[in-house]
């Protein structure tokens, strides 16, 4: 056994099964005394929001928190997010162009004022409406010169990030800071937010059995050896796939 990277997604991904995460916190924690592996949960909540679910449930701390899909980095229980990457992001962003010209679109219902962030501006919409305003929103935002990505989750959030943050290349700001090699590292998740988990192929990952089909449908599309589909659920799958890959006994 050896010190590794452990990142993973919280909703439905390290949080869903009380029993089960209890069982893998106690792992995680004897190996990050032992080995001085560090824990990084990378979620899609604002800082408020993760601080209510750490409320409701028993997690670790983390060594990093990235929150608001990748948009936030708070390093060592700071409340702060991180300059240097806040700075990386403002490039190409413009968060009132981008709320003006959503606001034509009628299917795009505004989240709660906790999750508008800086650079993060997001709305629930209906998978049937997904798929035809996507892409025409898309193309409008890229037209107003803005650079940014679109990011629908779990059938139903639509998260609009620049184009330099999401999970995943916050997942290799971290890595690389903390200096792990992507062999060392492992990434978790559920949902559409954490296909830039696995598509940089920075990290050997891990899909949990209850994975949302938007994630499920990339996966069959992009197969690699080094993502396991686990068949348990929740913290469950994560032990399954840590398992798998020799970073547990
Ligand atoms: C979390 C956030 C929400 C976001 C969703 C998907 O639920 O609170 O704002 O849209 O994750 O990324
Ligand atoms: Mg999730």
């Amino acid at each position: 056994m050896t010190q590794f990277l452990f990142v993973t997604d919280l909703d439905n991904t390290l949080v869903g099964d009380d029993a089960a995460l209890e069982q893998l916190n106690q792992h995680l924690s004897q190996h990050r005394q032992t080995y001085d592996t560090k824990i990084v949960y990378s979620t899609g909540r604002s800082l408020t929001l993760y601080q209510e679910l750490t409320s409701e449930h028993t997690l670790l701390e983390p060594d990093i928190l990235i929150a608001s899909v990748g948009t936030e980095i708070y390093l060592n229980g700071s409340q702060t997010p991180d300059q240097s990457w806040s700075d990386q992001l403002a490039v190409g962003w413009d968060r009132e162009v981008i709320v003006a010209t959503t606001a034509h679109f009628s299917d795009l219902v505004p989240q709660p004022e906790t999750e508008q962030c800086p650079f993060k501006v997001s709305f629930f919409l209906t998978e049937e409406a997904a798929i035809p305003v996507l892409s025409v929103l898309k193309t409008v935002l890229m037209k107003r010169g803005l650079s940014i990505q679109l990011i629908y989750s779990t059938g139903k959030d639509l998260d609009i990030l620049p184009r330099r943050a999401n999970k995943g290349l916050a997942m290799s700001f971290v890595r690389q800071n903390l200096g792990f090699e992507p062999s060392q590292t492992v990434a978790c998740g559920d949902s559409g937010n954490d296909i830039a988990l696995f598509s940089l192929n920075e990290a050997h990952g891990i899909i949990v059995g209850n994975a949302h089909p938007e994630l499920l449908t990339w996966h069959r599309e992009h197969p690699s050896e080094t993502r396991y589909l686990a068949k348990s659920h929740c913290a469950a799958g994560i032990l399954e796939g840590l398992q798998y890959f020799n970073f547990l006994q």
